[in-house]
């Protein structure tokens, strides 16, 4: 018998079928029922191993997080809370689990933090398991996105020499110290010219290469890993994440905000169409917890109608500003609840973002024209001399999801802003080139990845959706 996935096998209408299935166990009650799940979904198959068809030395094998084959006839189920049920024929253990030793005793529901510490054995509980489903969609919505608009997927380097984002926040990749390492005279390795000839370390984001794909092929995307050494430990840093970066030529900033805006609810709403049964448990999830909650700080909003409102509603635009007249004339600054200070300049902290979207707008609030000197030496310089054609996107609950704008197209322009800067033109000719050679008005953003899925799955701490996260205390596998 071919093995069928237990997803595809609920959609059947149970009529006697002989089928093989494999799977985990999730629970085993009175010696003859077993839930068996395969990962495809979080609803396990009610597997009845009927009294006497099967010896005690095998039902003792058929344990918690023990793997089996079963095959047997599917039928309409007598009990409650499935439609069907497989009445077993022939049961296979292949592989035992001691239950004494088994890390994850699923009778209470284990915490978050507690399954941090099993990462290796997380993805087989219901959160996980809907977590890194919406996290697959998510991705695959992406890729049909781009595609669909005719943009170019361009793989863009991990080992690089530049700093894209010239704020220093780099790995240093090195040689170990082989025979051909570049040495300095009293012997010690040369990291100035350790690889390549030069310094490198892990992109901290794939755009500058980007801008080399969108000035020839017109639109691309990459969608890879990133690095940032910030030694930040938030429930929304990771010092590696993935991010998604398109780069549009012949396009401005509005432009920039509509495609942003437009691919934000596109993949919203395919996760929602796609992964409704698994959107569904997380949002039940996400009530339970809050339960414990006083009633004022439980959200507003479920999470499926949080997703419906994000992608049926216009996001909210203002300038940099507008935020912070918002911010100076809000009951938070006149009583005094912010912890840092607010006035035209600062780089906006992330108890300002959230008030602006939480509690100010209550709905996703695109930020623009931010001042020059909080932002990368890229973006381009607006006429008053003081703001750039920067865009950031806000979300509820998890602040800055986006970080975008229009590219200084400007030779002349980009170069003293670089010297300003103290960017390195030389090391970045290759860059520069784009605009000495057929420069046109050009844009593009980036969202990270892992605070989209927060925001679809409705996860608190970054860590919990990223399979294998890498913050400044973890990286044990
Ligand atoms: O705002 P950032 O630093 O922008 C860039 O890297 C630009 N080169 C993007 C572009 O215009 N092509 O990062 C973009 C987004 C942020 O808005 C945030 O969502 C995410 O990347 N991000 C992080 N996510 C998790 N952990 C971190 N340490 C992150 N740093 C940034
Ligand atoms: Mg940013």
């Amino acid at each position: 018998n071919k093995r069928v996935k237990i997803k595809e096998l609920l959609t059947w209408t149970p009529e006697g079928q002989q089928v093989t299935v494999m799977g985990w166990v999730r629970t085993f009650r009175n010696n003859q029922f077993v839930a068996l799940n395969d990962g495809s979904t979080n609803t396990n198959l009610q597997v009845v191993l009927p009294l006497n068809s099967f010896d005690d030395a095998l039902l003792r094998r058929v344990t918690t997080s023990a793997s089996l084959k079963v095959t047997g006839t599917l039928v309409p189920s007598q009990g409650k809370g499935q439609q069907q049920e497989l009445q077993a024929t022939e049961l296979e253990i292949l592989g035992d689990s001691d239950a004494e030793k088994y890390p994850l005793q699923l009778k209470n529901r284990p915490s978050l933090e507690f399954l941090r510490e099993k990462a290796h054995l997380r993805f087989r509980t219901n959160t996980f398991g809907s977590v890194f489903r919406v996290r697959h969609a998510l991705a695959f919505a992406i890729h049909k996105f781009f595609h669909e608009r005719g943009f170019l997927y361009l793989h863009t380097p991990v080992i690089t020499a530049s700093d894209a984002e010239g704020a220093g926040e780099m790995f240093r990749v090195t040689t170990l110290p082989f025979d051909g390492a570049p040495r300095n005279e009293d012997g010690s390795i040369n990291f100035k010219e350790d690889f390549f000839g030069r310094a490198t370390n892990l992109t901290v984001s794939g755009q500058l290469e980007g801008e080399l794909g969108a000035t020839a092929f017109g639109e691309i995307y990459t969608f890879g890993p990133t690095f940032r050494a910030e030694n930040s430990n938030t429930t929304r840093h990771l010092a590696e994440f993935w991010m998604i970066e398109p780069e549009m030529a012949f396009c401005d900033l509005e432009d920039n905000m509509n495609l942003a805006e437009d691919f934000i609810k596109y993949i919203i709403g395919f996760a929602l169409e796609n992964n409704r049964e698994d959107i569904e448990f997380l949002d039940s999830r996400l009530k339970e917890e809050e339960k414990s909650l006083p009633a004022d700080k439980r959200s507003e909003m479920g999470l499926i109608e949080k997703l419906d409102f994000v992608v049926n509603n216009k996001f909210e635009r203002i300038t940099y500003t507008e935020a912070i007249e918002i911010l100076l004339q809000s009951p938070a600054y006149k009583k005094k609840k912010f912890q840092y200070e607010v006035k035209w300049g600062i780089d906006m902290q992330s108890e300002h973002e959230r008030y602006l979207v939480e509690k100010h707008f209550k709905k996703p609030v695109i930020v623009t024209n931010y001042p020059k000197d909080i932002k990368a030496f890229y973006m381009r310089l607006n006429d008053d001399g003081k703001t750039v054609d920067a865009m950031d996107i806000l979300a509820p609950g998890i602040g800055e999801i986006v970080g975008g704008s229009q590219r200084e197209e400007r030779l002349d322009k980009l170069e003293s802003r670089m010297a300003e800067m103290h960017i390195p033109t030389e090391e970045l000719w290759w860059y520069l080139d784009t605009r000495r050679f057929g420069t046109v008005p050009h844009a593009g953003f980036g969202l990270g990845f892992e605070r989209m899925v927060q925001f679809v799955t409705g996860m608190g701490n970054i860590r919990d959706v990223i399979a294998f996260p890498r913050t400044p205390k973890s990286a044990e596998f």
